[in-house]
C-alpha cells in the first residue's frame, strides 16, 4: 500500500527514513526521537551519552505539559508524524496517557513500531489527509510532521490552504476543550528555502519539503484554536544537530558498512548544513501549545 498525501510524497518520505532503522539508530539516542530536543539546563559539559536523551525526555515532557497532560489523567493522545515512538514509548506505561495513536507514512517506520508493540500504543501506516478515528482524542500533538505537509512548489495561499486543513482536521478529532501541541522548524530571518543550503536539503535529503513560516500558522490556527503558548529556539535545534553530528562522526565505520561511505558523506553534510542554518538565524523552532474553540470563528479575508 502507498500512503497517499499531498505534502511530501511518500516515495520522499521513504528515500529519507527508509534508509533503514539500523543507520538512524547508530546516532541517535536510545528515545529514538528525531526532532530538536530541549536542552535548558543541561551543561554544555554534560557527558553526551546521558545529555541526549535526557534533552529529547524532556522535549516530551514538554509537550505533555504543552496538552495539559497531568498525572493520573489517562489521557487519549494522537501523535502526527509519530517517527520511530519516542513520544508512544515516553506515553506508554505512563498514567497521564491510557491509550496513543500514531500516524507515519513511512513504512520502515511503522513495521518497526509495530513489532515494538508498545502497551495501549496503536501505530498507523496512514497520512493525517486520510485519519478518520471513530473517538475523539484528548490530546493532538506533531513534533517534525508539520514541515513535510505543504511542498517546495505550493504558492503562499496553497500552503494556507494546506495548513488551514490540518487545523480544521485537528479541530474534529479533538474533544470541546481538547489541547494540541506543535513543534515545527520555520523560516525566519530567511525568506524561503533558497541559496545553497536550501538547495541541498531540498535537492538530497528532503526532496520537495517546504518550512513554513509563523505568520502562516497563526493565520491558519486562528479560526480553530486559541494559542496558549509559544517559544522559539533556533538553540536547540543546533545544539541536537550538533550532538548527532558527533554520534555520527564516532559511528562512522558502521554507518558506511549500512549506507555505505556516500550516504555516510550526505547525512554528515546535511547535519552540518542544518546547524548552520540554525546558528545562522535563517531557521528557527517553534513550539506552540493550543486549546480548541468550541466552534470555529468566521474571520473576514
Ligand atoms: C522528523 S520525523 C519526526 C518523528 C517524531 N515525531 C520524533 O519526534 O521523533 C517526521 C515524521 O512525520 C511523518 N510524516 C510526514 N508526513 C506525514 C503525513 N502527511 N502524515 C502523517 N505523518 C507524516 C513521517 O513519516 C515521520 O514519521
Amino acid at each position: 500500500m502507498t500512503v497517499t498525501t499531498a505534502g511530501t510524497t511518500a516515495a520522499d518520505i521513504e528515500f529519507h527514513y527508509d534508509l533503514g532503522n539500523d543507520f538512524y539508530a547508530l546516532w541517535l539516542d536510545e528515545t529514538l526521537a528525531y526532532t530538536a530536543a530541549k536542552w535548558d539546563g543541561i551543561p554544555r559539559d554534560a557527558p553526551d551519552a546521558t545529555a541526549l536523551p535526557r534533552a529529547q525526555r524532556a522535549k516530551l515532557d514538554h509537550h505533555l505539559d504543552l496538552v495539559g497532560a497531568r498525572p493520573g489523567d489517562g489521557l487519549r493522545l494522537l501523535d502526527v508524524g509519530c517517527g520511530w515512538g519516542a513520544m508512544l514509548a515516553h506515553a506508554s506505561g505512563d498514567d497521564r496517557v491510557r491509550e496513543a495513536v500514531g500516524l507515519t507514512v513511512s513504512r520502515a517506520q511503522y513495521e518497526f513500531l509495530a513489532a515494538r508493540a508498545l502497551p495501549g500504543v496503536e501505530p498507523r501506516l496512514e497520512s493525517w489527509e486520510a485519519h478518520d478515528p471513530d473517538r475523539p482524542y484528548d490530546a493532538v500533538m506533531a513534533m517534525g510532521s508539520f514541515e513535510h505537509f505543504a511542498t517546495a512548489g505550493m504558492s503562499r495561499a496553497d500552503r494556507l490552504d494546506c495548513y488551514a486543513r490540518y487545523f480544521a482536521a485537528c479541530h474534529r478529532w479533538l474533544r470541546p476543550s481538547g489541547r494540541m501541541s506543535l513543534q515545527t522548524i520555520a523560516y525566519d530571518g530567511a525568506a524561503d528555502g533558497s541559496g545553497p543550503i536550501g538547495d541541498f536539503v531540498g535537492n538530497d535529503v528532503f526532496p520537495t519539503a517546504r518550512l513554513p513560516r509563523l505568520s502562516e500558522i497563526a493565520a491558519a490556527c486562528d479560526p480553530y484554536f486559541s494559542v496558549v503558548a509559544l517559544t522559539a529556539s533556533a538553540e536547540d535545534y543546533a545544539r541536537t544537530l550538533a550532538s548527532w553530528s558527533a554520534r555520527l562522526l564516532r559511528a562512522r565505520e558502521q554507518a558506511e558498512q549500512l549506507v555505505g561511505p556516500e550516504g555516510y558523506r550526505r547525512y554528515r553534510r546535511y547535519l552540518r548544513a542544518s546547524e548552520v542554518t540554525f546558528l545562522r538565524g535563517a531557521a528557527t523552532l517553534y513550539r506552540i501549545g493550543f486549546r480548541r474553540r468550541d466552534e470555529p470563528l468566521r474571520l473576514s479575508a
